[in-house]
C-alpha cells in the first residue's frame, strides 16, 4: 500500500489528509460485482460509510444501487449518478420533507420502520398522487456478536417493525392506498465477522417470509441489508474481503420463492481497507510508563476509536525498515482524553515530523468528521 514513491508524495502534502487507494477500491467493487453475480444478487453500496465523489463515481460505475439514510444521501446519490429506480432509504426519523423528496425523485423504496411511518408515507404520496413502493424493515432479534454501538437488529435496539406489530401492519397496510408493499428489509448492525451471525439472520428471514406467506402475503425483495466485516488487526492479508463465501451463505441458507430478489447493503467491506488517514508526528512525550507521539490529526479527523473504542492499525510509514520498536500512545491535539488513536502501539522510534498511517480508515472515517475545536476540514487524496 504504501511504496516509496507514495511516501516521497505525501511528505509534500499538508497533513492530516485522507489517502485513498483508487486501485484498490477498483478491485474491491470488481470482486464484489463478480461474486453477486453469479447469484443474481443485487448490491447497494450504503453511502453513510463514504460520500466522497471520486469513490462514488467508481462505485457507481460498477452497476451498484444506493441504500441511503436522509435525505441528504438520496440527493448525494442522485447528484453522483446513480439512478433513482435502484436507491433505497432508511431511518427510524424520517422527516416529512425527506419523504417528499424522495417521493419526488421517485425512488425504488422506502424501508419503513414503524407502522405510524406508514400512515406518514401513505398521506404524503397521496397528497402528490403517487404510490410509494416500501419494504417493511423487520427487527429480527438477531445478535450480530459486534460492538453495542453497531448492533442494531436486537428487540432493544430502536430499528425496525417487531414481531408483535405484524398483525397490525397487514391490517394496516390493506387500507393504505398510496403504498405498495414489495419486500421485508433487515440490518442487524455492522463490522459482522462471525458467518454465524449471517447463518442466523437468514434462518429468521426464512421464518418471517414464510409467516407472510401463509397469510397470502409475498414479496419481490428480501433486502438482507449490509454489514460484512474487515480486518483491522491486518489490513494486508486479505485487503479485498471474501464476497464469494459471504454472497455463498445467503445463497445456500437463504430460501426464496420464484422470482424473487435478494438485495444487499454494503458499507464497509466496499470501502474500507482502500482508505487511510496519514497524520504528522508533532511532538513525542516521556511519560512514565509510555511515550506519548502527539500527532496532528484528531477525533476530529476519525472518531472511531473515541466513539467506539475501535482498533486501527497504525504504522510509521517514514520508517518502514526500522526495526528497534518503543511503545507510544497515539494521541491527537483535541483538548479530551479520549482523543487517542491507540495505546501502547509498538512503533520504530518515532520523531517529529514522521508521518503515521492509521489504516482501514476508508469506512466511518471522514463522513464522521467534526469541526470541534474549531478545527479545518480535513482534504482527501486520491492515487
Ligand atoms: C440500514 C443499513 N444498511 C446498511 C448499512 C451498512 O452497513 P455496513 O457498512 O456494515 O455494511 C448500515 C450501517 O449501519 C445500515 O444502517
Amino acid at each position: 500500500m504504501f511504496n516509496a514513491a507514495r511516501i516521497t508524495r505525501f511528505q509534500k502534502e499538508q497533513t492530516p489528509f485522507y489517502f485513498y487507494d483508487t486501485g484498490l477500491l477498483q478491485q474491491t467493487v470488481d470482486a464484489c460485482r463478480q461474486a453477486s453475480e453469479k447469484h443474481a444478487f443485487h448490491v447497494h453500496y450504503a453511502l453513510k460509510a463514504n460520500v466522497n465523489n471520486e469513490l462514488l463515481r467508481i462505485i457507481r460505475d460498477a452497476g451498484f444501487g444506493a441504500d441511503c439514510v436522509s435525505g441528504g444521501e438520496v440527493a448525494k446519490a442522485l447528484e453522483n449518478g446513480f439512478s433513482a429506480d435502484q436507491v433505497v432509504f432508511a431511518g427510524v426519523g424520517k422527516t416529512d420533507q425527506e419523504i417528499n423528496f424522495a417521493l419526488d425523485a421517485d425512488i425504488f423504496c422506502f424501508n419503513v420502520e414503524s407502522v405510524q411511518e406508514l400512515e406518514v408515507i401513505d398521506d404524503l404520496a397521496r397528497k402528490r398522487n403517487k404510490q410509494a413502493q416500501i419494504a417493511l424493515r423487520i427487527n429480527p432479534n438477531v445478535n450480530a456478536n459486534t460492538h453495542e454501538y453497531i448492533t442494531t437488529g436486537l428487540e432493544e435496539n430502536k430499528f425496525g417493525i417487531n414481531s408483535w406489530e405484524f398483525n397490525t401492519v397487514i391490517e394496516k397496510l390493506k387500507t393504505l392506498q398510496h403504498i405498495r408493499c414489495i419486500g421485508l428489509h433487515f440490518h442487524i448492525g455492522s463490522q459482522i465477522t462471525d458467518d454465524n451471525a449471517f447463518k442466523s439472520l437468514c434462518v429468521k428471514v426464512n421464518e418471517f417470509r414464510r409467516w407472510f406467506a401463509d397469510r397470502g402475503i409475498y414479496f419481490k425483495v428480501l433486502n438482507v441489508g449490509g454489514g460484512l466485516g474487515v480486518d483491522y488487526h491486518q489490513p494486508d492479508r486479505q485487503p479485498v474481503v471474501d464476497f464469494a463465501s459471504y454472497f455463498s451463505i445467503f445463497d445456500q441458507f437463504l430460501e426464496r420463492e420464484p422470482g424473487q430478489e435478494v438485495h444487499f447493503e454494503l458499507g464497509r467491506a466496499l470501502v474500507a481497507q482502500c482508505g487511510s488517514l496519514i497524520t504528522r508526528v508533532l511532538y513525542i512525550k516521556k511519560g512514565i510508563n509510555t511515550n506519548f507521539a502527539v500527532v496532528d490529526a484528531g477525533m476530529t479527523e476519525l472518531i472511531r476509536p473515541a466513539l467506539y473504542h475501535a482498533y486501527h492499525r497504525i504504522e510509521n510509514i517514514s520508517r518502514p525498515e526500522e526495526g528497534n520498536t518503543q511503545k507510544y500512545d497515539v494521541v491527537g491535539p483535541i483538548c479530551e482524553s479520549s482523543d487517542c488513536f491507540g495505546k501502547e502501539v509498538e512503533l520504530p522510534e518515532t520523531h517529529r515530523g514522521d508521518l503515521l498511517a492509521i489504516r482501514t480508515a476508508g469506512a466511518y472515517g471522514e463522513v464522521m468528521t467534526s469541526s470541534y475545536n474549531l478545527r479545518p476540514k480535513i482534504r482527501p487524496l486520491f492515487l
